[in-house]
């Protein structure tokens, strides 16, 4: 009766709805299910920045619509967070915009620069909200395969100029998912250029920037020179500081391009909840020793699972930054995680749903503790040695 419109139809089919089926089906049959699904830490968001959002809620002044770009003394604390670890000069009257989670600056994006027939350059394997907001927008994803030969960057000759002078925007994401890849200076160098001559808007999700091990921080995309005179970068406190319930992120660098997504911002939605981004000035200036003690933890996590897989025989890559692992299987990788569902209990995400580059991996997320991690290849090792 109510027929969804032309774009909704055009949405990708949510490909997890299988295994998701088949897991609350194993979980009621009183199965313990162990998973490595959802990319959502399962550690709490630190006390100090539970107890600053304590405080900031109980002034009624905050209780009101926050309209704009957000507040003034969080879009500060941002500029002088982006100065303190990555050297970049924000202006935060200009550069600077609040966002309701990175996901919903990315979604919303494509509606502010691609008109309908546009193309715009989306990596795959990837998150899947690149295409899902250009396509909402009247978009076409043109796919940059994200090949292991190619360290998972994408492979810029291979883009075509014919697709190049009609892309809009590329997107990229480094530390990357599912990868768990991240970039160098010379493919960020190289990748700027290249858009500059083809007039193309980099969006740079850096929602991982700061999962990374053995104290080898990814490089910054708004350190390198000419990034902020075409790119956006958007990034987020919910990795970094366990809020992905709270909603918060921001999107940055070049003015024309935050602007514009103010101003679309401005027409839908009144602004993050103002005690949030109060809350959100103590994550980025407030002391960092929860955020070094969470990534320790991500590798104490990343140590056990590599050991274990490697034992079993999988040839691992060890992941410098994100907290995914992601894995060869040399398999279909959706009979893959059907396999490790049914006979181990065990839930990974089939690399294929990522994209069609993701056949053959399936993504494991190190959100569940060592004690499961332990379990789960011990689950493993019984299965393959079958
Ligand atoms: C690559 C990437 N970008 C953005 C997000 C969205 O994060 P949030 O909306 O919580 O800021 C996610 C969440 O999983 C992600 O994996």
């Amino acid at each position: 009766m109510f027929d969804t419109s032309e774009r909704m139809k055009k949405l990708p089919p949510y490909l997890f709805a299988e295994i998701d089926r088949k897991k609350k089906e194993l979980i009621a049959q009183g199965h313990q299910v162990i998973s490595f699904g959802v990319g959502d830490p399962d550690l709490p968001t630190p006390e100090r920045i539970v107890e600053a959002m304590r405080r900031a809620v109980q002034d009624p002044s905050v209780h009101r619509y926050p309209f704009g770009k957000g507040r003034a003394d969080f879009r500060k604390a941002i500029a002088e967070y982006y100065k303190k670890y990555s050297d970049v000069e924000l202006d935060y009257e200009n550069e600077i915009c609040v966002l309701i989670g990175s996901k919903e600056g990315i979604a919303h994006f494509p509606f502010v620069f691609v008109n309908p027939g546009d193309l715009t350059l989306v990596p795959e394997p990837g998150y899947p909200v690149y295409q899902i907001g250009t396509i909402l927008a009247g978009g076409m994803p043109h796919f940059m395969p994200l090949r292991e030969e190619n360290n998972f960057l994408p492979d810029l000759g291979k883009i075509p100029d014919s697709v190049a002078e009609k892309a809009k925007i590329m997107y990229l994401n480094y530390p990357n998912n599912p990868t768990a890849a991240t970039a160098d200076i010379d493919f960020l160098k190289e990748t700027i250029s290249f858009c500059k001559k083809h007039n193309i808007i980099i969006l740079y999700d850096a929602a991982y920037h700061e999962i990374y091990f053995e104290n080898k921080r990814p490089v910054s995309f708004l350190s390198i020179p000419g990034a902020k005179d075409i790119g956006i970068e958007i990034h987020s406190l919910s990795k970094t500081y366990n809020m992905t319930g709270w909603r918060i992120g921001w999107a940055c660098g070049n003015e024309r391009l935050v602007s514009a997504l103010s101003t679309l911002k401005e027409n839908i939605d009144s602004g993050t909840f103002e005690a949030i981004q109060i809350a959100g000035i103590e994550c980025l200036l407030g002391p960092q020793d929860d955020v070094k003690k969470m990534r320790n933890i991500y590798q104490k996590r990343r140590d056990i699972l590599v050991e274990g897989l490697r034992k079993i025989g999988f040839n691992v890559k060890i992941p410098m930054a994100t907290f995914y692992l992601w894995l060869a299987v040399n398999s279909d990788s959706l009979s893959f995680a059907e396999k490790l569902l049914s006979e181990a209990k065990i839930i990974v995400t089939p690399g294929i749903g990522f994209g069609p580059s993701g056949q053959g991996y399936v993504r494991f997320a190190l959100t569940i503790d060592e004690e499961k991690i332990k379990e789960a290849i011990m689950r493993m090792r019984e299965l393959f040695r079958r």
